[in-house]
């Protein structure tokens, strides 16, 4: 097996594996997560969309990030990050801050004014994401306010954003 990893754009014949990954990684629970809840209004079902991006080394898939079109309060041109997710033999090597940067790279080039996240602000600060002010997004589904997290790809963009998160 070839020990060079690849970063490319996700494609259809990559879904069972990104499901995998994602099974083993975070469990049942994975559907409660605000990335799920949010996709679960697509009517395709089509989890993948231009942004979303994977590493492999030779056969075997070894790191994910999903990037989704989102409107906030009803206004289209964001992205919602989630689920990312390194194969944890993988892990601490920086694939996963790879994957988000080839992410926020191709959402800047496509126009996107903003990317939003659920996550660990000690990891993503670190990259650039700053907190939402409290009360100014809202997800479906409950979401701990010091996890909201954004990324404006445009000049204003965090303070622009206001209201419900739904999928576009
Ligand atoms: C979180 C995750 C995506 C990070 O990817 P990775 O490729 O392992 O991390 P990177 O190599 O890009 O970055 C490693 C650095 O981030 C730090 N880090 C990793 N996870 C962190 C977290 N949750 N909080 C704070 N720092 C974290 C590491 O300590 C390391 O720090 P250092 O550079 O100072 O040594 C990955 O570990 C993962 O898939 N975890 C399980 C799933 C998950 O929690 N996903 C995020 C929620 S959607």
């Amino acid at each position: 097996m070839s020990d060079r990893v690849l970063i490319r754009n996700a494609e259809a014949a990559d879904v069972p594996a990104i499901a995998e990954l994602h099974a083993r990684v975070f469990g049942p629970g994975r559907y409660a997560r605000s990335a799920y809840r949010v996709r679960e209004g697509r009517r395709d079902g089509n989890p993948l969309s231009d942004f979303c991006h994977v590493a492999t080394r030779g056969n075997r898939l070894i790191a994910t990030i999903t990037l989704s079109d989102v409107k906030i309060g009803g206004v289209p041109g964001a992205l919602m990050l989630g689920p990312i997710c390194v194969d944890p033999d993988f892990a601490g090597q920086g694939y996963g801050r790879q994957l988000i940067a080839e992410g926020l790279r191709d959402a800047q080039l496509a126009g996107v004014s903003l990317v939003i996240l659920v996550g660990d602000e000690p990891y993503y600060g670190k990259l650039g994401f700053k907190l939402v002010p409290p009360g100014q997004i809202a997800l479906p589904g409950p979401v701990n306010p010091m996890r909201l997290l954004a990324y404006p790809l445009k000049d204003g963009a965090i303070e622009a954003a206001h209201g419900l998160v739904t999928s576009a």
